[in-house]
């Protein structure tokens, strides 16, 4: 089965996450893609959703799916998203299509986020993905600079602007040994909006597409984050 292939299976599977008569949380990227052409044959059963892009919220749109401001939504029951790197522990990469922080923001306002990912995405070690950071352009030099004492290899992404107007600056060259800690870290730094870590809020259920079809991962089923690799 291909990569995509396999997206494919995991955005259909998490159908069975979508609560009836309430609205959807959704994230971004080719996986997110494949679960809005999903959503889109259920969408008389569903209220309508929230987008965590631009671009998620155009496909909703085009697909005659009613979507709602996050300030006009009180509560989320699930929010569905893919992701660049996920561990045993459900902490995940994102950001590598750039919206990481309204990702961060739809995330934080669901009840349950369930990753959808094909199987290269699950790893022992979170960090050899580079690590999405949103920064307001103003502030790039001092976080360039900041960002020395983290290690790793800071890279502007070319010609890249967010939905909020920042810049994306990718780290790459990391191991990380405790994501919870690298993600509070991050955020101290004066001029970053939010960083691609998703280790405070980590996804409740992973979906992972394999070779012989979906496999459903847990935090619950897998080893605490201290013991699990990528753990202090
Ligand atoms: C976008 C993201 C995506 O979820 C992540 O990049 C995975 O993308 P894809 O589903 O295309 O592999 O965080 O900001």
């Amino acid at each position: 089965m291909t990569q995509d292939e396999q997206k494919q299976e995991v955005a259909r599977a998490a159908l069975a996450h979508v609560v009836e008569g309430e609205i959807v949380g959704v994230g971004t990227g080719s996986t997110a893609n494949h679960f809005i052409t999903c959503l889109a044959e259920i969408k008389h059963r569903i209220r309508g959703a929230v987008a965590s892009s631009e671009a998620t919220r155009k496909r909703l749109e085009a697909h005659g799916i009613t979507v709602f401001d996050l300030n006009a939504v009180d509560e989320l029951r699930v929010y569905v998203d893919g992701a660049d790197e996920i561990n045993a522990a459900m902490q995940m990469i994102k950001g590598g299509g750039g919206a990481l922080t309204r990702e961060k923001i739809v995330s934080a306002v669901a009840r349950k986020f369930v990753c959808i990912a094909d199987a290269a995405k699950l790893v022992p070690v979170l960090g050899h993905f580079p690590l999405p950071i949103e920064v307001i352009p103003m502030a790039l030099g001092h976080v360039k600079r900041e960002l020395a004492r983290f290690g790793g290899t800071p890279v502007v992404r070319p010609g890249f602007v967010t939905d909020n107007g920042n810049l994306i600056v990718d780290l790459g060259g990391l191991m990380i040994a405790d994501p919870v800690q690298l993600e509070t870290a991050l955020n101290q730094i004066v001029g970053v909006v939010s960083n691609g870590l998703f280790a405070c809020r980590p996804a409740d259920v992973c979906l992972l597409g394999t070779a012989s079809g979906v496999r459903t991962l847990t935090a619950a089923e897998q080893p605490p984050a201290s013991q699990a690799p990528g753990g202090t």
